[in-house]
């Protein structure tokens, strides 16, 4: 099944529950017009279950993410649905293997009832909150109090960073790889993504993270390492879970490797591009993509991630897309967490940003360079205070 047909599968699967929920609204859950609704999207639903192991529904703002695809936000049906999850403090629906007809039934009998607000995971249904709080509420406080924090969150810190340093070695490999267009062995990283899984789901703040550039030949994989952590952090954050966030990390990794087709006099020149050096470095958005598309066994986000990061939120940027192209919100985020990282870092021609001077900035290029929701949910994240208080 193609992405286009995903895409299809997933709008349809929003639009009969959104249908089931209102009719139920409108009759009872057992009137055949509800009753065809559901039974309809519960085989949609199965299908998909085939293909993913899980179909999860994330409400980002406005927006309603199904797995990693944005479901068109113009649409009613998709609002209606997104406002009562909203409403009922829903940040993300996840259905899984061994769904059942009846779960669903009562899924969308808890959630179109007027008098209920309590409602429930169930097998095969998992739900949970996803918070976007305002950036200003987050501002307070030093970014790194310790208060909270035990013996073995910081062990975890501790081993985390000396995992990055390791993978550091082998990313470089994987990026010489690509140059000469070797297979890319995805399996040196895959560890590094599922222990960063692990460390953001405990609620560390990804800055204590980051690996500080040694030399500038070294920039390309400290910055990609960097902007995986910052990405997952972020994807995390939101509620991207399992599969989508492991992809998400992959995508991460991945997303500058089209820089190993950049000679090495334009990449690490010490000193600003002329306009046709910076027009060659640009081209490493295509060349990435084009050069991940050809290998099977790398997911389709990472094609995505390498092509659409350094699109801006309101279509400018590079590559030159149609007016209508809605960037992955992987690649969204990915965007964020680039822009972070080029900012904090030192370079031949830059000096790195104080992080006040960075968050002012993203602030100001919301909503134009960056999905505001998105600035939101990373200043969140990067001035997390009490890891453990995440959770709650
Ligand atoms: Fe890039
Ligand atoms: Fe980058």
């Amino acid at each position: 099944m193609s992405r286009n047909e995903h895409h299809a599968s997933f709008d349809r699967i929003t639009a009969l529950l959104t249908a089931a929920i209102s009719n139920a609204r409108l009759y009872t859950a057992d009137h055949p017009q509800v009753v065809r609704y559901l039974d309809a999207a519960y085989q949609a639903l199965c299908v998909q279950l085939t293909v993913h192991p899980e179909i999860t529904l994330l409400v980002i703002g406005n927006d309603l993410v199904v797995n990693d695809q944005t479901i068109d936000s113009q649409g009613r049906q998709h609002a209606q649905l997104v406002g009562l999850l909203r409403r009922n403090g829903i940040g993300r629906v996840s259905f899984a293997a061994g769904l059942q007809a009846v779960d669903l039934t009562a899924f969308v009998q808890e959630l179109s009832s007027e008098e209920s607000r309590a409602i429930h995971s169930r097998p095969g249904i998992q739900l949970g909150q996803v918070e976007v709080r305002s950036s200003e509420a987050s501002d307070a406080g030093p970014p790194f109090a310790s208060g909270a924090e035990d013996q073995e969150l910081l062990e975890t810190i501790a081993s985390l960073a000396s995992l990055r340093d390791i993978k550091l070695e082998e990313l470089k490999a994987l990026y010489h790889q690509t140059r000469r267009y070797e297979k890319i062995d995805l399996g040196s990283i895959d560890d590094m993504i599922k222990k960063f899984i692990g460390g953001f789901s405990r609620g560390i703040n990804p800055l204590r993270l980051l690996a500080d550039i040694k030399s500038a030949d070294e920039y390309t994989f400290t910055h990609v390492v960097n902007v995986c952590l910052l990405t997952m952090g972020q994807a995390e954050a939101l509620g991207f879970t399992g599969r989508h966030l492991y992809d998400i990390g992959i995508a991460s990794v991945l997303h500058d490797v089209g820089k190993q087709f950049i000679p090495d006099e334009i990449l690490n020149k010490p000193g600003q591009l002329t306009p046709e050096e910076r027009k060659i470095i640009e081209t490493h958005t295509i060349k990435g993509a084009q050069y991940l598309l050809g290998l099977e066994e790398i997911p389709k986000l990472a094609v995505l991630g390498a092509l659409e990061h350094h699109i801006r939120f309101d279509g400018s940027g590079y590559p030159a897309i149609a007016g209508d192209w809605e960037p992955n919100i992987a690649s969204q985020m990915l965007a964020v967490a680039d822009m972070f990282d080029a900012m904090r870092s030192r370079r031949p021609y830059q000096e790195p940003k104080p992080q006040e001077l960075i968050l002012k900035i993203m602030r100001e290029e919301a909503g134009t360079c960056f999905n505001p929701l998105l600035v939101d949910n990373f200043i969140r994240l990067i001035t997390r205070t009490n890891p453990l208080a995440q959770a709650a």
